[in-house]
């Protein structure tokens, strides 16, 4: 494959967990993946564990900063032009009931995930219509269906749904795609920090599938939605969640 044809892929936040997952299945349907992570030992480990494979990328950036974000993918474009799909997974989750969360908490959980996606979005955008390209931004469960604790989290992950809405009509036009996944729980680092024993216990009882979903079945949908097969696919979000939105009034006590 000459580099004219060379595919390729940014992922946020994509050291570890779900993003970790994303970039590989993109790197192992022949795309170059682009992994941008904050966290300095997270990227190292990353870096460690994909050792002495071709075929990636690595970018420390806060995607909430604007600086960083526009000068990565300013050097990011001076090496591969084309992008053909940005994945916008980078987030942070602060659980926390409601009046206990402070305006910093609030404000470091939109910055992350709202304006991260914004931002990385619209630095990406020209390389994106050059590569005929297609978004999905990582929403989740939690902001389709609000709960305590994610105030924050839950809103700003709604807020992340809207903004999928407004990229794909305004992207459309210009011939680039964005849709959204909303996973249910998967077991990662951001879920042994935020889920207690309690709430894994009452996930198993409220999703039919009874059960986590795994990075893998995440990082499916997501390359379901860039590939070619959803070409006609834009401005949706789709759960991935073992029925957990579908279950509405789901009381356990109705379950047969
Ligand atoms: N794990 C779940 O149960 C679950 C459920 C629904 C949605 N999600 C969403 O999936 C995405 C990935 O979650 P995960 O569970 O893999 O989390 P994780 O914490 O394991 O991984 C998130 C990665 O993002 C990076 N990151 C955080 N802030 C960043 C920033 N400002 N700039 C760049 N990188 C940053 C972290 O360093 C980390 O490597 C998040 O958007 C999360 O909200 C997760």
């Amino acid at each position: 494959m000459n580099d004219k044809n060379l595919k390729v892929a940014v992922v946020t936040g994509a050291a570890r967990g779900i993003g970790f997952e994303i970039a590989q299945r993109f790197h192992s349907e022949g795309y170059h993946a682009i992994i941008i992570d904050n966290d300095y030992t997270t990227m190292e480990d990353c870096q460690n564990r994909l050792k002495g494979k071709n075929g990636y990328s690595y970018f420390l950036c806060d995607v909430s900063n604007p600086e960083q974000v526009k000068s990565t993918f300013e050097k990011i474009t001076e090496q591969f032009p084309a992008i053909h799909a940005l994945v916008n997974n980078a987030g942070i989750a602060i659980f926390k009931p409601a009046e206990e969360v402070t305006f910093e908490d609030w404000t470091a959980v939109m910055n992350v995930n709202l304006n991260g996606t914004f931002l990385c979005s619209q630095a990406s955008l020209s390389a994106l219509v050059l590569g005929k390209g297609s978004i999905v931004n990582i929403a989740s469960i939690s902001g389709v269906r609000a709960s305590t604790l994610r105030i924050a989290y839950g809103t700003s992950k709604a807020a992340i749904m809207h903004l999928t809405k407004q990229q794909a009509v305004e992207y459309g036009n210009k011939g680039v795609r964005a849709n959204a996944v909303a996973p249910g729980p998967v077991e990662t680092e951001m879920a042994k920090l935020v889920h207690s024993a309690d709430i894994r216990t009452s996930y198993a009882d409220a999703i039919p599938l009874a059960r986590y979903g795994s990075t893998e079945e995440i990082s499916n949908m997501v390359y379901f939605l860039c590939s070619p097969q959803a070409s006609y696919i834009n401005g949706q979000i789709i759960a991935a969640d073992g029925g957990f939105d579908a279950a509405g009034v789901g009381l356990p006590s109705l379950r047969v």
